[in-house]
This record gives C-alpha cells, structure tokens and sequence, in this order.
C-alpha cells in the first residue's frame, strides 16, 4: 500500500510534538516542520524513524519569511513530494487590551498565525490538487470562537483561522479535499504557562471548565488525527472544539 504523508507545522514543542509523534505511530510518514534546523530536532526525528518504522524528514524555516518558505516547497514540488495530510499547527499568543496592543503586534500575531497558514496551504494545494484528494487540519482556539477581553490580537487571528477554514472547505470541496479546524481550550504547553499563573487565585474553579483541567497535548493530537484520517471521510468545513465541555471560553 502506498505509504501517507503529512506536513506538519511547528513540530519542535508543544502541541505540534504530539502530532507529529501520533502521526508517525499510526505509520504516516512525516514532513516535520520547525522554525530552526537544531541537533536536538533531528536527534527526536531519528528516534521517530526507528521506533516506528517510518520515514520523518525535517523541513525548517520561519514561517513569516516567504522566500524561505517558498524555496523548501519548491524543492519538495521539484523533488515530487507527495503530502496527503496537512496541518498547520504553529502559531504565536499574545494578551493585551486593545488600546495597549501595539499595531505593529497585531501585525506579527496575523504573520504567523493567519497569513503564513494561508501561505503555506496555497504551496501544498498545488501538490493535493493535482492529486484531487488531501485533508488539512487548521488549528484555531476557543479564544477565536469565544473571543473575550485581551485577545484582539490572538482571539481575533483565530477566529480568522476558522473562517479561512469554513472558506476554503467549500473551495476545495470540488476537488475532494477536505478542509476541517481543531479549536483547543487551554493546552498544558508553554503557550499556556501564562494563564495557568493568571488562574491560581481561582482554585475554587479549578483550571479550566467543563472537565476543570487543562487539555494534555496529546489529546488535541487525536482530535487533529481523526480529521486528517478517512475516519472523517465525510467531515468537512468543521471546527471541532477541543475544550473538555467548557461552553464558552469565559468560564475556563
Ligand atoms: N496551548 C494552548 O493552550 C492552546 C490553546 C488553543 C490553541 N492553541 C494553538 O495550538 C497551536 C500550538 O500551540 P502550542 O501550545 O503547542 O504552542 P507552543 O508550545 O508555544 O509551540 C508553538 C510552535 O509554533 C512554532 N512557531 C511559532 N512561530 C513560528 C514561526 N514564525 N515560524 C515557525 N514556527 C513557528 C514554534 O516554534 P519555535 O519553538 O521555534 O518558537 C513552536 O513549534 C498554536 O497554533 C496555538 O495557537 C494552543
């Protein structure tokens, strides 16, 4: 059987580690993506390759610097890379206030979050549409969804994440590609450090809502797993929350 594989963004921590380590488990090989090109990155990757058989390559660059970016696709096109899955998982968070947010903040948060998913997508579309199948797994936030105070610049980028996705599932619908969102609550990563601070006068509440924990990684993996596979053969243009039940990101 031809073997799968996915392109995964921001694979050196956090929530894009676990992807990246479930995606391999279940036999995908992987394109794995980090911003810098480490020792540490490749020594993870090679155990990967041993441990499960499979094949994971490296792809680094910074998301926000296009001609790095569009040099690695290419040569990935030139080289006839064949990328089944995508899912674009990086991004940055910034809190503030609105009138205390530089513009100039605002601008980066979107770089990263928005516009070099968009960037990167539109590269692997040349690749699935000539194949007229593929999945791409976005990931936004309950914070984009919800959209509280403090997330003008982060909460609004997500919730933009998820209408790229409503947008793009219709789009490329047509040529059976299949577009869905994950939207995480609070995830135990370094992204997370700062509300887990911000909670600790809250104890009564606990940390979150709903399950009154914070997600493991490792299950926002399975969630963004399920919609890259055929499992979700007929799911698309969907944001699927990933919060433990808390129904609106203000109770967290
Ligand atoms: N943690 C949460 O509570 C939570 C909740 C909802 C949604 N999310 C979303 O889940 C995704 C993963 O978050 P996380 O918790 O795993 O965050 P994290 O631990 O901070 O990891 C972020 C990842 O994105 C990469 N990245 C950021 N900017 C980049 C750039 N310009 N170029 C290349 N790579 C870049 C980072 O690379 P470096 O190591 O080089 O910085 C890192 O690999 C994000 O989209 C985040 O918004 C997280």
């Amino acid at each position: 059987m031809e073997k799968k594989w996915a392109l995964i963004t921001g694979c050196n921590r956090g929530i894009g580690e676990k992807i990246l380590e479930k995606f391999a488990r279940e036999g995908y090989c992987v394109y794995a993506h980090a911003r810098k090109h480490t020792e540490a990155f490749e020594e993870k990757l090679a155990r990967l390759r041993v441990e499960y058989d499979t094949d994971v390559v490296s792809v680094c660059f910074d998301l926000t610097d296009s001609t790095a970016m569009e040099e690695k696709m290419r040569e990935l096109i030139r080289n006839k890379a064949k990328i089944d899955v995508l899912v674009n998982n990086a991004g940055i968070m910034h809190q503030n206030l609105f009138q205390l947010t530089e513009m100039q903040t605002i601008r980066e948060v979107f770089d990263v979050n928005l516009f070099a998913m968009m960037e990167l997508t539109q590269w692997v579309l040349k690749l699935m549409l000539r194949k007229k199948a593929g999945s791409i797994v976005n990931i936004s936030s309950v914070g984009g969804l919800d959209l509280n105070r403090g997330m003008c610049a982060y909460g609004v980028s997500k919730a933009a994440v998820a209408a790229f996705t409503r947008t793009l599932a219709d789009e490329a619908a047509l040529y059976g590609i299949r577009v869905n969102a994950v939207a995480p609550g609070f995830v135990n990563t370094e992204m997370a450090e700062i509300f887990k601070e911000q909670r600790e006068d809250k104890p009564a509440k606990g940390s979150a809502g709903g399950l009154r924990r914070f997600a493991e990684p490792e299950e926002i993996a399975d969630a963004v797993y399920y919609l890259a596979s055929e499992q979700a053969s007929y799911i698309s243009g969907q944001i699927l929350r990933v919060d433990g039940g808390a129904r609106n990101f203000k109770e967290l």
